[in-house]
């Protein structure tokens, strides 16, 4: 008897619990139910810190990283890159091509430089060096150009790579253009939510004026607080 009586508080527990569960459920269907996006996907977008993977990650926004880059941070970082090349304009070749006006230009832009067959390969498939291909190279030379013959790991850290990028634009690339910066994709830009679509007003039109500024000859735009932020707790006086 005592037996029959313990199953049927086992039974009896489960279905409260089962039960508890359903209700939960609906409330929070009721609470929760919200139209499907219109757009899918949008939160690609959205800066996401758990998207480590470099493949998931954007491309810079060069337009508007490029102007705002650390060239004495990415003449440092180039300090990695001198064991084989340098970025001088005349300069030798070494162990790899002068780089001298890379940026922008073709890929295996040295007549006289012995490139591997994998470059060769390469430059059939992506014929110029651009921001984002500069950017993909460095960051795993051998992910991208697999068989290349720069043994060199990468640099993995993303503002360096803008630095060194930007840094490499001024040895001898400044006519290639830096591209319009993107505004849905700056700070203030309004991530598009409840279906709206990003807000383009309020970001600056950047026409194209054809001639290329100089990296770094951007006007600084350091903002200045208003006032101080107030002091959390006022210090009571001294007694
Ligand atoms: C260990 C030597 C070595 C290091 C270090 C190295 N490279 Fe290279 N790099 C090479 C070689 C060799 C090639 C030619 C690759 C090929 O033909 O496959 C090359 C090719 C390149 C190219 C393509 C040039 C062209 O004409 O198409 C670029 C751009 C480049 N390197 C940039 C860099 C940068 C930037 C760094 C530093 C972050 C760096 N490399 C570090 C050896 C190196």
């Amino acid at each position: 008897m005592s037996g029959d009586l313990k199953w049927n508080k086992i039974f009896g527990a489960a279905l409260g619990t089962a039960f508890v569960i359903l209700v939960v459920q609906q409330a929070s269907g009721l609470i929760y139910h919200s139209e499907p996006p219109e757009k899918m996907g949008y939160f690609v977008d959205a800066p996401d810190e758990a998207a480590g993977a470099e493949e998931a990650e954007l491309p810079p926004d060069w337009g508007t990283v490029l102007p705002a880059a650390d060239l004495a941070a990415g003449e440092a970082a180039f300090a990695r890159c001198q064991a084989c090349h340098n970025a001088a304009q005349g300069g030798a070749d070494g162990i790899g091509p002068n780089l001298f006006g890379v940026v922008g230009g073709p890929v295996m832009h040295r007549a006289g430089f012995a490139y591997s067959d994998a470059m060769t390969k390469h430059k059939a498939e992506a014929p110029t060096w651009g921001y984002d291909e500069l950017n993909s190279f460095i960051t795993a030379p051998a992910r991208y150009v697999p068989g290349t013959k720069m043994s060199f790991a990468g640099i993995r850290d993303t503002q360096t790579r803008i630095n060194l990028i930007a840094w490499l634009r001024n040895q001898g690339s400044g006519g290639f253009a830096v591209p319009a910066p993107d505004p849905a994709r700056q700070p203030g830009a309004a991530a598009p939510a409840e279906g709206e679509a990003p807000a383009a007003e309020g970001a600056p039109a950047t026409e194209a004026t054809g001639e290329a500024p100089a990296v770094g000859a951007a006007p600084t735009t350091q903002q200045t607080p208003a006032a101080p932020p107030a002091a959390t707790s006022a210090a009571p006086p001294n007694s």
